[in-house]
């Protein structure tokens, strides 16, 4: 007979222990054929992944929980997926993620509230015409609370803007629809808005390509006037679409380095070492274009993992996260982008989610 008054403490107990089952990257496992690559690191920083709702089903559920111990919707919780219309949220794929998450005691990363790409339609016009600056704040506003009200408590940091920094060279903004209409008063306002509505969410500026001296340079500058004028920022996601041939190694360190040094932590948020230069545009895949996985671009892939990793854990008391984006090299995204239909094997588990030789590079420490 259980007494009366033991009860609750005796429910606490039950619940801590089924939290501990359930993500076995909580505690540090010692039979290596269970150790997961979030137990590797459970010394230095939580291992993501980026999924769809597909995801979650068997045999990849226990395949997620055993390797990472947090969350990133794929697409789900962008503003087109998830607020296709003014007064509609399509809440379903976005609440799966992060039940399951829940339920797995996994961290979640909320990605992206304000971003040029996989906007909808409706948040740029009014009337008919482009909509003025303060109905877009407004909406901008809106939308921010709707999201961070309704996971408060579950998702403990999100990617508050994504890509504002141009690629061309010669200028800071990107001219996207958000700042030809708001100017650069979208991004402030957008971290103003989201400290707002959750204000124990950690919030982070996330692009691509900033281990790139220049495009560092210039987020830099951007993110500094960010902290000087007290807008609400806590970190810089570097996405981390890499390659075999980038980042040098001493490029990453300084880009760490450099965004560590105004007090912000960093993330790596996006991963994936594509084997393949990086390009922007879209294109057709050349007839004689060649997309084998070669045994000299496994080595150069195992090469590239091995620095970045090397280079992450000498950083860990700067970096608070890395997340790969996607599971396998059977469902990343890239190979789909830039190239439909070119073969790329840029993860760490192939198509038959079998660790790769990478794998071992990245554990072994
Ligand atoms: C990508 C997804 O992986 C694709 O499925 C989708 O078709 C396009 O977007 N930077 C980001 C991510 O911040 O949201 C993008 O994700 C990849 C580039």
């Amino acid at each position: 007979m259980i007494n009366n008054k033991k009860l609750p403490i005796f429910r606490v107990a039950v619940l801590f222990f089924s939290m501990s089952i359930l993500s076995s990257c909580n505690t540090k496992v010692k039979e290596e054929e269970n150790k997961g690559l979030c137990n590797y690191y459970v010394d230095y920083f939580p291992i993501g992944v980026s999924v769809s709702g597909r995801a979650l089903i068997p045999p990849f559920d226990t395949f997620i929980t055993k390797e990472y111990n947090s969350l990133t919707p794929e697409n789900e919780m962008k503003m087109g997926p998830v607020h296709p219309e003014e007064n509609r949220f399509n809440w379903k794929p976005a609440d799966e993620i992060v039940d399951f998450a829940v339920k797995n005691g996994m961290k979640v990363r909320g990605h992206a509230l304000v971003w040029h790409e996989q906007a909808p339609k409706w948040i740029f016009i009014d009337n008919g015409d482009t909509v003025k600056k303060d109905v877009l704040l407004n909406r901008m506003k809106n939308h921010i609370d709707s999201i961070m009200t309704r996971y408060k408590g579950k998702i403990y940091c999100y990617d508050v803007v994504n890509e504002a920094v141009a690629d061309d060279s010669t200028m800071i903004f990107r001219e996207s629809n958000w700042f030809n209409i708001c100017g650069e008063d979208f991004i402030e306002q957008a971290f103003v808005y989201a400290h707002q509505a959750d204000p124990g969410a950690k919030l982070f500026y996330n692009d691509y390509n900033l281990n790139r001296p220049e495009k560092m340079e210039r987020t830099y500058r951007m993110l500094k006037k960010m902290v000087e004028k007290g807008i609400p920022i806590d970190g810089v996601g570097m996405q981390g679409h890499w390659s075999i041939f980038e980042p040098s190694e001493q490029d990453l360190r300084e880009a760490i380095k450099k965004f560590a040094s105004l007090g912000l932590s960093i993330q790596v948020t996006e991963l994936d070492v594509s084997v393949y230069n990086w390009e922007k545009n879209r294109r057709a895949k050349n007839p004689d274009e060649n997309d084998e996985f070669t045994e000299s671009l496994e080595q150069k892939q195992a090469d590239q993992y091995k620095m970045i990793f090397k280079v992450f854990r000498e950083y860990k008391d700067n970096i608070t996260g890395v997340t790969f984006w996607g599971i396998s090299d059977r469902t990343s995204w890239l190979n789909h982008y830039p190239v439909e239909g070119r073969k790329n094997y840029p993860l760490l588990f192939d198509s038959e989610l079998n660790p790769k030789k990478v794998y071992k590079e990245v554990v072994n420490f």
